[in-house]
């Protein structure tokens, strides 16, 4: 089916997924492309709008990331953000220079072109968000300024001849508060796109395409519990109903009374599927008895999974597709190859089986984000507690249990972590943006209770708070909750006697203990 599209071009900044997500919210559809993209395939796509993302280079830097000039005759509007608008600048015969002093952050904004298509609903005064320090010096023939701030006289411009809009700031971001009205104003009103994308009829277009690929086929699917195989899950049974087979592998480290709400959802009564929980936790914790290393663990945890899965998968017997649940910001991430140090290997248990073949890989979600899938799984009727549920390492508590795992420790984290939980639901603190969670220290230390000497471990309590888990600061819980959480561990879970709350930012840190 043909759909509207707005083309985002990543020049390498930081924001471009929360561009994409701005869009989106404005229920038009959009992807990211690399600023290389050839002309030819971005006219094949045929954009009704194209934007620019920022980026850290500068333009005229030898190695600055370009775009082909030819995109500015496509007759399509074309809106640059920070380094998109310099390099609009830059294209068109402008001229962008190092300023003196760099601008970053809260930034007083005056509008000076109240008529702009962009800033129809935007008061003369405002502020925005900047990053930059190249600035546009002279505007580009047929551009006229449109806003400025203290330090940077081009904050906005544009050419309403040719539907060329640039931005110094960020609009993307929330600290720009009227940054989404004017994405809005751009994708809706200089770009003519409708609200063409909803998800009800990405459900239909969905269950269309999974029927048309599928065909009688079986389908086989890893199911974790976790918000996107859930959703996949509940996608995949509407299109095909039996011929899908979720296997559920339980670890034996998932979070206190989670394997049984999996398999109360999706099993027998549930979602019309053919649902195959394996019960492997003793298998688990078999190969990962003395093992220390964080990356061991990890390594094993994901080598396991795999050999379970495939044992399960043969026993099967014929099985044509593979379904995953990837959605958008895997596909972007892994496209755009940047080669960093490897911190941990996130490898999200349930990758590819390696000796089995399938006929073909069925990926419903693909080109959702994260909220996108949420709300996709509550159309489904998947509940809350699925929907809300916060982000979930695979290896599950083996992360959270620094040293060996035993099937004791798993113990002590599933019980702290369920009164950390329900405290936190009691004193009706928001979790949606962040995580909560205990763990165990490898702490050992000496208490007394009961006029008893103990030499207990010490749990640790982590709460943050992040928007991209890239980041991420400890939340500030009220003290009270901290207290009656220490209180309830130390009564109520054999073993600890000690609760210590984390209150380190990442970095330093991350948000795992391992
Ligand atoms: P870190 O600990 O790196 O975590 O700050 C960032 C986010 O990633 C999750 N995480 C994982 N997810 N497999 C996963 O699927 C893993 O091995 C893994 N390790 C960390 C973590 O829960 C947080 O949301």
């Amino acid at each position: 089916m043909e759909r509207e599209m707005i083309v985002i071009l990543d020049f390498g900044g930081q924001y471009k997924q929360l561009i994409a997500r701005r869009v989106r919210a404005c229920h038009v559809y959009c992807e990211i492309r690399p600023c290389t993209t050839p002309l030819e395939e971005l006219r094949a796509l045929a954009p009704k709008g194209i934007i620019l993302t920022g980026g850290p280079g500068s333009v005229y830097a030898p190695d600055a990331p370009l775009c082909d000039p030819g995109l500015f005759s496509l007759g399509v509007p074309v809106l640059g953000i920070c380094y998109g608008a310099q390099l609009m600048a830059h294209l068109l015969g402008g001229q962008v220079r190092s300023a003196e002093i760099s601008e970053y952050g809260r930034t007083q904004l005056w509008i000076d072109g109240p008529g702009s298509p962009l800033f129809q609903q935007v008061p003369r005064e405002t502020t925005c968000w900047m990053s930059h320090r190249d600035y546009i010096a002279a505007l580009p023939a047929g551009f006229i300024a449109t806003a400025h701030t203290p330090a940077c006289p081009t904050a906005a411009m544009e050419d309403t001849c040719r539907n060329f809009y640039a931005l110094q700031f960020h609009p993307e971001v929330l600290h720009t508060p009227e940054g989404t009205e004017m994405l809005r104003r751009f994708v809706w009103d200089v770009c003519g796109c409708g609200e063409s994308w909803v998800m009800d009829s990405y459900i239909e277009e969905q269950v269309a395409a999974v029927r048309a690929q599928v065909g009688t086929g079986r389908v086989l699917l890893a199911l974790s519990g976790g918000v996107d195989s859930s959703v996949a899950a509940a996608l995949l049974s509407r299109a095909v109903g039996k011929q899908l087979v979720c296997v559920f592998v339980d670890h034996g480290l998932m979070r206190k009374g989670e394997a049984d709400k999996v398999k109360a959802v999706f099993g027998p009564g549930g979602f019309d599927l053919t649902f195959r929980p394996v019960d492997a936790g003793e298998r688990f914790f078999a190969a990962l008895k003395g093992v220390t290393d964080p990356e061991q663990k990890r390594r094993i945890i994901g080598e396991q999974f795999i050999r379970t899965f495939e044992a399960e998968a043969r026993a099967l017997g014929e099985v044509d597709f593979l379904a995953q649940g990837t959605i958008y910001p895997d596909v972007v991430e892994s496209g755009t190859g940047s080669a960093g140090a490897v911190i941990k290997s996130h490898h999200n248990v349930g990758g590819l089986p390696k000796d089995l073949s399938f006929s073909g890989l069925v990926e419903p979600l693909r080109p959702l984000f994260k909220d996108e899938v949420r709300e996709l799984g509550r159309k489904l009727g998947l509940p809350e507690s699925i929907i809300r549920r916060q982000p979930f390492p695979g290896p599950g508590l083996a992360v959270r249990i620094v040293g060996e795992v035993t099937p004791d420790k798993v113990r002590i984290v599933q019980e702290a972590d369920a009164i950390f939980q329900e405290e936190l639901q009691r004193f009706d603190v928001d979790t949606g943006s962040g995580q909560f969670f205990a763990a165990l220290s490898n702490l050992r230390s000496v208490g007394v209770m009961g006029d008893g000497r103990t030499y207990e471990y010490a749990v640790v309590l982590r709460a943050v708070s992040t928007e991209d888990f890239m980041t991420a600061t400890a939340a500030r819980l009220p003290y009270e909750l901290l207290d009656r959480c220490m209180n309830r561990i130390i009564n109520e879970v054999d073993g600890v006697n000690r609760v210590l709350y984390d209150l380190t930012s990442k970095p330093p840190a991350t948000i795992e203990l391992e």
